[in-house]
This record gives structure tokens, C-alpha cells and sequence, in this order.
């Protein structure tokens, strides 16, 4: 049965339609498209298929969440918004079809295609693979060769060897990022398919979905407890009891993801020696919220008023937060050491040094007395970047935002090099 109406939205034309999903043109947002799941479980190509009512309303909720957790930490990807519950407006791709496989542990057709490799194998960084989609051929593996020689080119972009670096860095960064957050859950992601497409402007984005159907993942990293597809593509036969086992399985992944918001529990006070730091400082809080940092700014002097940049210590210590100050004092810096030695709070130096004094000033942060434990950077964004990094230990969202910058340096250098030739 085809639609011809979601949410109050007209349809356009199908444009294509897969196992799973109907893809729908959307007249009134140009460039967009909507993706319409179905009732249905396939394995083995299609050959293994049954209907599973309500499975199109869990994928579609299960995707949806996963898709706002890489949208937030900042990766390019096609999702737009949910339309329906079994429905999402996306960006309209023309797909490349090769589906990006990234794996933490070896199982599956990984050790049938390795033999000797013993299951549970940990590959770091995670192993990479590609196989062309292909069904009548069983998705066959595909070298990095083989895809830079297909020549493909969706909506002008050429998909030449930077574009498949660029990508297979990428589904690595997916994975290492879902892997950060299915941990807080204590779900071990083992490994996980994607696919990408090139929108109308020849960006090339993360697309289709990401569901029960794209990943291995082991409750407590016991591969007994699985709770994704695998249980489904491991009956002979399917019982009506073996698809409500596999239903509810679904329904758990899609509850965990629900509750996988990390708790924003950390501050980031920047305490400033001198009203004449506030635009250095500024330029740290700019940095830090970028970052996805919560931040505070306050002037105090550990030289002119002791007390009252104790007392303000004392104010963020008792807070229920974990805060880490990072001090910003010119000349001699007396404010990063005198909090470092009162408090068990990290503390970041990050003097405000000129050309013409660094020589001098740095050492007041550096050569400090014995028992202290603060460290010194000299740059608006490194302290940013020093204080994310000790966040992101226990906040995938901001470990993630890290792992995006590394990966958008990687990409700009990589763009860059690709233009100069
Ligand atoms: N953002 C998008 N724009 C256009 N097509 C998309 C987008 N995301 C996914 N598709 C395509 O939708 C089709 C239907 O999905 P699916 O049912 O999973 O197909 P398949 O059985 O080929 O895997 C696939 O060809 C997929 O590549
Ligand atoms: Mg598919």
C-alpha cells in the first residue's frame, strides 16, 4: 500500500523502494526526501523475510535517536527530522552503493572469510571493510580498489581514492562515537553497517539509517545476550514466539537509546585575574562552548583578594558539578597556583602572555612550588581543548565533538593537498 499523505505532508513520487523502506519525494521541502520503514525483517538478502508488526515504528525511533547523537556531536549526515512514528525527513541522496562495515571484535563472516582468526579478536583502530550492494551477488566484498576504479559520480562528485579515505575514516568515526555512547549503557557495539549518499549540492553525507539492523551489540559484551538482528538471521525456523523474542529485543535497544542523554554534569570556570582578561577569556569561553562546554566566567585575584578567590573556589566545589578552572592571569600568575594548592579541582593555566613577556610571565605557572598540580598551555583553545578532553572522559557527546575536529582537520588537510595537485 503506498501513501500519499504523512504528518499533514504530500508525497511526491517514490523514488526508490528496498526491503525495508519506501523513499518518497517531498514536494513542499525541495532537496528532501521522506523515508517510510515497513512492517518488515529481511536476512540473507531478502531471502529470509518476514512481517513484524510495530518493527517499522521501533526502527524508525531507534534511528531517529541514533542520528541526533551524531548530528549533535557534529557528523555530516542526511537525517533531518522524525515526520512520523514510522516515518523521517531526510536529505534526498543519490546513494552510493557500497555498504561501509567497521568492526571492534571479530565475529560472523569476518572469521568465515579469516580463518584462524579466533572470535572476539580486537582490532584497534577498528577493522574496515567494503561490500558492494548487490543482493543477486550477495553484497560482495569490495576492495578500495575496486570502488576508486568503479568511477562513480552522484550528483557531479566523483567518488576518487580522498573521497573513500574520507569515508572510511568517517564510518570509523560512526562507530567509535556510538561505541562511546552504547557504553554508557554498559552494550558493547561489536561491529555496524552504514551506507553514505551525495545530497543535491555533492556533499557527501552519512544516509540511509542506522537501526537494530545495522550493528552487532552484546549487553555487558556477552555475546549471549545479544539483542540485535543476529538473533533473526540465526533461526532456521521462525516461529510467531521467535519474532515477538526478536520484537522485544528491538523494543530494549530502542529504551536504552532513549536513555542515553549524558548527564550534563560539568562546569568549566574560567577565573580571570583582571577585568582587562575578558576578551582573552572570551575567547576561551567561545572555544569551550563550541566544545559543548558549560561555562562560567569570574574576575578574581589570588594576589589583591585571597579570600574572596577562596571563597569562590569553596562556591564551585560544593556545587553537585565537576568543575575545572581554568586561570587566566597576566604578568605573574599567583591565581592558577593558589587554586591548584587549595582545591582537588583541576586547574588549567592559561596565562594571557604577549610576545614580549612570555619569557618571563610563563614561568610563574610553570615553576610552581611543590604539591601542585596544575598545568600551563598557552593558547584560547588549547585550555578549551585541555578541559574537553578531561569532560569528554566521561561525556561521549564532548569526546565525540573532539573526535569530529580531529576527523574535519584530517579532511581539510586532505581537501586541501587534493586542490594543490
Ligand atoms: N537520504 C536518502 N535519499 C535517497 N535515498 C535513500 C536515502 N537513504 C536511503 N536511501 C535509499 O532507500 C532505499 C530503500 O532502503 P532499503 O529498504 O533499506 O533498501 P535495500 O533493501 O536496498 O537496503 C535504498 O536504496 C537506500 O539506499
Ligand atoms: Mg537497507
Amino acid at each position: 500500500m503506498t501513501p500519499t499523505e504523512v504528518a499533514g505532508m504530500k508525497l511526491g513520487n517514490l523514488i526508490i523502494e528496498g526491503k525495508t523502506k519506501q523513499v518518497f519525494d517531498l514536494p513542499s521541502m525541495p532537496g528532501h526526501c521522506i523515508l517510510v520503514s515497513k512492517d518488515r525483517i529481511t536476512a540473507g538478502d531478502g531471502v529470509k523475510s518476514h512481517e513484524l508488526l510495530g518493527k517499522a515504528a521501533i526502527s524508525n525511533k531507534t534511528n531517529a535517536k541514533v542520528f541526533e547523537i551524531l548530528n549533535q556531536v557534529g557528523i555530516k549526515t542526511a537525517f533531518v527530522k522524525l515526520a512520523s512514528e514510522n516515518s523521517f525527513i531526510a536529505k534526498k541522496c543519490e546513494m552510493i552503493p557500497i555498504e561501509w562495515v567497521t568492526r571492534r571484535l571479530a565475529t560472523g563472516s569476518f572469521l568465515r572469510r579469516n580463518t584462524g582468526v579466533p572470535e572476539g579478536y580486537r582490532f584497534y583502530p577498528p577493522k574496515h571493510e567494503t561490500f558492494f550492494k548487490d543482493d543477486a551477488n550477495h553484497d560482495p566484498q569490495w576492495s578500495e580498489e575496486q570502488i576508486i576504479s568503479a568511477k562513480f559520480k552522484f550528483h557531479g562528485k566523483e567518488i576518487g581514492a580522498v573521497e573513500v579515505d574520507i569515508m572510511q575514516r568517517m564510518s570509523i568515526l560512526v562507530f567509535e562515537v556510538l561505541e562511546k555512547a552504547w557504553a554508557t549503557r554498559n552494550c558493547a557495539l561489536i561491529d555496524m553497517k552504514i551506507e553514505f549518499g551525495v545530497d543535491e549540492k555533492g556533499e557527501i553525507l552519512l544516509a540511509d539509517i542506522i537501526d537494530s539492523d545495522s550493528w552487532r551489540l552484546w549487553p555487558s559484551g556477552d555475546k549471549r545476550l545479544m539483542v540485535d538482528k543476529q538473533v533473526y538471521r540465526n533461526l532456521s525456523t521462525v516461529t510467531q514466539s521467535d519474532l515477538d523474542t526478536v520484537k522485544r529485543n528491538f523494543e530494549w535497544i530502542s529504551e536504552q537509546l532513549q536513555h542515553l542523554t549524558p548527564i550534563n554534569d560539568h562546569l568549566i570556570a574560567i577565573l580571570m585575574g583582571s577585568p582587562s582578561d575578558k576578551d582573552f577569556c572570551s575567547k576561551i569561553k567561545t572555544a569551550c562552548e563550541s566544545l559543548g562546554l558549560n561555562v562560567e566566567m569570574r574576575i578574581t585575584s589570588a594576589h589583591k583578594g585571597t579570600e574572596e578567590t577562596l571563597k569562590i573556589v569553596r562556591y564551585y566545589e560544593s556545587l553537585p558539578l565537576k568543575t575545572i578552572f581554568i586561570a587566566v592571569a597576566g604578568r605573574s600568575n599567583g591565581l592558577g597556583p593558589v587554586v591548584s594548592g587549595n582545591s582537588s579541582q583541576p586547574v588549567i593555566n592559561c596565562p594571557p602572555v604577549k610576545t614580549d613577556n612570555v619569557g618571563m610571565d610563563v614561568w610563574s605557572s610553570l615553576n610552581v612550588p611543590s604539591g601542585l598540580g596544575c598545568s600551563t598551555v598557552m593558547y584560547p583553545e588549547a585550555a578549551a581543548l585541555n578541559a574537553a578532553q578531561m569532560v569528554g572522559l566521561s561525556n561521549y557527546v564532548v569526546w565525540g565533538k573532539l573526535k569530529v575536529k580531529h576527523f574535519n582537520n584530517y579532511v581539510s588537510l586532505k581537501i586541501a593537498d587534493k586542490d594543490l595537485q
